[in-house]
């Protein structure tokens, strides 16, 4: 069996974790590959709605495995609240969830080291979640990094270690305020919680299973225009977010890549600085805050919003190799009058069909006008039901993009969500 793979392509929040939570019941295991408590992946099901950061969005399924792969940045003190919260629900993880050893795991300091960071940064910070990820993946390039296999052997030793390196740095290097003491009871703590998992050697767990023709979802985290190679450098995050973080962050082959999944809102947002080509400052800026609760799900922070740019979203299908396309949220735009689709950028008067190298603030987008569809769609369960106007949208993204838009989401629940009859 193949492993199929489901990502992000705008600046994240695309709606990964609904889409992993429906999927689900056609694999045998889903796994993260990338990222760490940066990310909040919403569910809604049922009358719960609950946000999972670093666990897999296949955990509310019976019988599934869902394991955390080498790519992952874990932090045990968010790890054991989400354990915590799970185990509140009823729910027992202890024989579904399993750790690569090779994960890597995040400080109480690599977080102070990431406010010390951002705050040296002044203007131009990056906008980051705070949660420790970039200095934690620095490390692990860096080759300084403690890793989840470490737990049990000389571990205090390790980690004292890694911690005197990071007072250095704060002390000399940013001139940082801290206090690392505040933190540390609860993270070892986490590290307790964390030890009653099985921690797996995942790259050989997953080609073992995927030899017993059992099947894999990867679900990635942020989206590709946050990637740390194809993203808006130096305004993403600090790991590859594109499919072929899959391979490296799970240990799969390319050619064990089966299905593509590219996950994208019907409009777009993004939190945090950087650039944003279609961002809308008016009042249709604000409706789609509005209408799509646009609020950050894990830091709560208001969501950037703007319309549809196709150039970025043909750029996301390429690097990535999308097969196929699911629409999110495109119930947000149910009340617009119109709405438009960015379909090249004008950069110093020129008219480019591609994202240039420099993504700067002078990019003036080229729309195309569509009529908007007015209905509701809310309670929409078949492809029959959808109104024309909305119809001739999807028609236009799947020509520009040559990839089927196979799923349509209509809502936050798990059951608002279309299948298109597309071979
Ligand atoms: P993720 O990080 O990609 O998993 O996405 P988030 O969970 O951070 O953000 C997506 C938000 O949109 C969540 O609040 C979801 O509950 C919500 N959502 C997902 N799909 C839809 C949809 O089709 N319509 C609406 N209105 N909300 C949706
Ligand atoms: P999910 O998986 C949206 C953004 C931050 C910041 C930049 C760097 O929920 O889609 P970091 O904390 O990684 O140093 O932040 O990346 N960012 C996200 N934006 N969704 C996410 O994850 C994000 N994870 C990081 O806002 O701009
Ligand atoms: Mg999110």
């Amino acid at each position: 069996m193949k492993v199929d793979v489901l990502l992000g392509l705008q600046w994240g929040d695309e709606g990964k974790g609904k889409v992993v939570d429906v999927l689900t019941p056609k694999y045998d295991l889903i796994t993260r590959f990338q990222g760490g408590p940066n990310a909040g992946h919403t569910l809604e099901f049922n009358e719960i709605k609950h946000v999972l950061h670093t666990i897999p969005s296949g955990i509310f399924r019976d019988d599934k495995i869902n394991v955390i792969g080498n790519g992952v940045v874990i932090d045990p003190v968010i790890f054991k609240k989400e354990i915590e919260g799970i185990k509140g629900l009823g729910i027992d993880l202890s024989k579904s969830l399993f750790i690569s050893k090779k994960a890597h795991l995040i400080l109480p300091s690599h977080r102070i080291l990431d406010a010390a960071s951002e705050a040296a940064k002044g203007k131009s910070k990056i906008g980051s979640t705070l949660k420790g990820i970039g200095p934690t993946y620095m490390d692990k390039t860096g080759r300084n990094g403690l890793r989840v296999g470490d737990i049990n052997s000389n571990f205090k030793e390790k980690y004292e270690l890694l911690v005197a390196k990071h007072r250095q740095m704060l002390d000399k290097f940013y001139e940082f305020d801290y206090d690392i003491a505040e933190y540390e009871a609860e993270w070892f703590e986490g590290i307790k919680v964390l030890s009653e998992f099985q921690h797996i050697d995942s790259e050989q767990f997953l080609n073992d299973a995927l030899k017993e023709d059992k099947s894999i979802l990867a679900e990635g985290a942020q989206g590709t225009l946050l990637d740390i190679d194809f993203g808006s450098y130096p305004f993403v995050t600090s790991s590859n977010t594109v499919c072929a973080g899959a391979c490296t962050g799970l240990g799969v082959a390319p050619n064990r890549i089966g299905n593509v999944i590219g996950i994208f809102k019907a409009y777009c947002t993004r939190v945090g600085m950087g650039p944003f080509p279609t961002e809308l400052f008016d009042e249709d800026g604000q409706k789609l805050r509005d209408n799509g609760n646009e609020y950050g799900s894990t830091t709560g922070r208001p969501r950037r919003c703007g319309w549809l740019d196709l150039v970025s979203l043909k750029y996301s299908i390429m690097i990535n190799g999308v097969t196929e396309l699911t629409m999110m949220k495109s119930d947000v735009m149910d009340d617009f009058e119109s709405v438009k689709i960015c379909t090249s950028y004008k950069v110093n008067g020129q008219e480019v069909a591609h994202v240039p190298y420099e993504m700067t603030e002078d990019i003036e987008p080229v729309y195309t006008e569509f009529k908007g569809w007015k209905t509701d769609m809310t309670a929409m369960t078949h492809e029959n039901e959808f109104p024309e106007e909305f119809n001739a949208y999807i028609d236009f993204i799947e020509k520009e993009t040559g990839v089927p838009v196979k799923v349509v989401s209509v809502g936050p629940n798990r059951a608002q969500t279309i299948d298109r009859m597309i071979d």
